[in-house]
């Protein structure tokens, strides 16, 4: 299998904090991977490391694009309304699938009644969901989602799985980053199970 998210002997310190201590993690194409572990375990670290917000102390990342992200901590400017968000990253990503593309995007993680709702009227569920739809703007190869479904109930939940199934069913590879084993062992080929300052298994 090709790979779409490999990391390899990664290690990070902040200061003299150690967030990541030799964690390995591969993700092939078209595979969806839960990463879990306890709060402060490092998987936003990772995950930051990965799309290059953060530089590592020491280790490799090779991550194939186009890639999406969605942020554990985002906040979309709140006059926005769904369709306009998507138009942005559309703008920002260079992608040219225009209205077909937004709106294949907001079914996806049915919001298609929500088009035209501006971000301010939202509820956090429907947010984390748009946050979802615009990390497969330019239809990406891989995902990495930090935390999705962290203010989601348990039908909001239900409908990020359905998406990611979805997403398998198109060979989007996902890494899913999540404290909750529910909510990975349900959708996810395979866990990596990352804790304190140590990784794990696969
Ligand atoms: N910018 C930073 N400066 C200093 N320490 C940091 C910074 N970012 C993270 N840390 C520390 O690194 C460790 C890993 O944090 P990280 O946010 O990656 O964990 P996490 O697994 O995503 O946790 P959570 O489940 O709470 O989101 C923690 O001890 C955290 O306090
Ligand atoms: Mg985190």
């Amino acid at each position: 299998m090709s790979v779409a998210l490999s990391v390899t002997g990664l290690r990070k310190s902040y200061g003299s904090r150690e967030a990541l201590r030799g964690v390995d993690l591969h993700v092939g194409e078209g595979e969806l991977v839960g990463l879990l572990g306890p709060n402060g375990a490092g998987k936003s670290t990772l995950t930051k490391i990965a799309v290059g917000l953060v530089r590592p102390s020491a280790g490799e990342v090779q991550l194939v694009r186009p890639f999406g992200y969605l942020a554990e901590l985002f906040r979309f400017p709140g006059w926005c309304s769904a369709d306009e968000v998507l138009r942005l990253h559309q703008d920002l990503s260079g992608s040219e699938g225009g209205a077909g593309e937004r709106a294949d995007l907001l079914r996806l993680v049915r919001l298609d009644d929500a088009a035209d709702v501006r971000v301010e009227r939202m509820s956090k569920g429907m947010q984390q969901r748009l946050g979802i739809a615009q990390a497969m703007v330019g239809a990406p190869r891989v995902l990495l989602l930090d935390e999705p479904t962290s203010a989601l109930d348990p039908g909001g939940r239900r409908t990020v799985r359905d998406a990611l199934v979805e997403l398998r069913r198109r060979g989007v590879a996902v890494l899913l980053n999540t404290h909750l084993l529910s909510e990975v062992e349900q959708v996810c080929d395979r866990v990596v199970i990352i804790d304190r300052l140590v990784a794990a298994g696969e």
